[in-house]
């Protein structure tokens, strides 16, 4: 898909519970190609936008398409886990939006490495800066703990069998690819195309790129420092595509809310997260499997 392909996830209801009508500074953590950025900007001239992106290639793509916005937006080339290091002024700022995962820029380019569609190294990072690559995960993990990524984050049955491929053909010199893993996990699933199923090298490919950019570290404990240093009534939107980060939202977001000892700093937006609607997901597969959880601070 072209970067003009590329629509953002749940486009209304993230202004809505962002409150992006109102006048302030708006903290987009995962930029990506600026999709919920550029709308957010459109809805109140008057407010500043701050994106984070760990890929710096995504990032010079939504600085050029935010270029019209000039001073109203300021961008950082980082995890957003370090947003609390970062000169935010916490006080100004009206809303925060996080939507976890990688985008269809990222997937559709086959040099990344991200989809098991298209022909590329074993890479998979967001950040070409960190040093861990897929390849070198499969190269030198050792056969259990292959296993258990694969298990974890991909939610696959029979992964001892497939770690245990995936050392066999590493021993071989012939685990370079994506095609290579591919194809390697077809045999073992034994793939036939069927309606309605998903290719286990979607589910193995998804287990690896968690485990390359340790998507799921610390994401709690982010919610809860950021949520600590922002101002009374900032919104905060989560929008996550994997059962382990969603459950990672919502507990946060609960103890915030009802915490054991004193005051609650959270009023949950969602008791059930939102979902795309059919037409949406018809319109943009990524949708299918977003969930988005929203909360504001007291
Ligand atoms: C789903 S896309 C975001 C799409 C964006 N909302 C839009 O409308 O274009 C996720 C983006 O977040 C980035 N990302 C994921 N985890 C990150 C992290 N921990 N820190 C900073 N950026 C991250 C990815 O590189 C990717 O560009």
């Amino acid at each position: 898909m072209t970067e003009k392909g590329h629509s953002p996830v749940l486009p209304t209801q993230v202004l809505e519970f962002v409150g992006a009508g109102r006048e302030g500074v708006y903290v987009d953590c995962t930029l990506g190609l600026a999709g919920h950025a550029l709308a957010i900007l459109e809805r109140n001239p008057r407010s500043r936008l701050i994106g984070l992106d760990r890929d710096g290639r995504s990032l010079e793509i939504a600085r050029e398409r935010l270029k019209a916005h000039g001073k109203r937006v300021t961008l950082y080339h980082a995890d957003f886990k370090c947003l609390p290091e970062l000169e935010i002024p916490f006080k100004k700022v009206r809303g925060i939006l996080v939507d976890l995962g990688i985008s269809s820029f990222q997937l559709d380019s086959p040099e990344r490495g991200f989809s098991h569609t298209h022909e590329g190294p074993l890479d998979m990072r967001m950040d070409l800066r960190s040093k861990t690559t897929a390849g070198k995960i499969l190269h030198t993990y050792p056969e259990q703990k292959l296993a258990d990524v694969f298990a974890k984050y991909g939610e696959l049955a029979q992964t001892r069998r497939l770690a245990r491929e995936i050392v066999h053909l590493r021993k071989l010199g012939r685990l370079e690819s994506t095609s290579d893993l591919r194809i390697l996990i077809e045999r073992v699933y034994q793939w036939r195309p069927q309606k309605g199923r998903i290719h286990p090298a979607a589910k193995a490919f998804q287990a690896l790129r968690i485990e390359v950019n340790q998507e799921l570290e610390g994401l709690g404990a982010f919610i809860e420092d950021t949520v600590r240093l922002s101002a009374p009534g900032t919104r905060f939107v989560v929008i996550s595509f994997h059962s382990l980060e969603d459950r990672i939202v919502k507990r946060a977001f609960h103890g915030l809310a009802s915490p054991a000892e004193g005051a609650p700093l959270l009023a949950v937006l969602t008791k059930k997260p939102v979902m795309a609607s059919d037409v949406e997901v018809a319109a943009n597969s990524r949708a299918r499997s977003a969930k988005l959880r929203a909360a504001e601070r007291l």
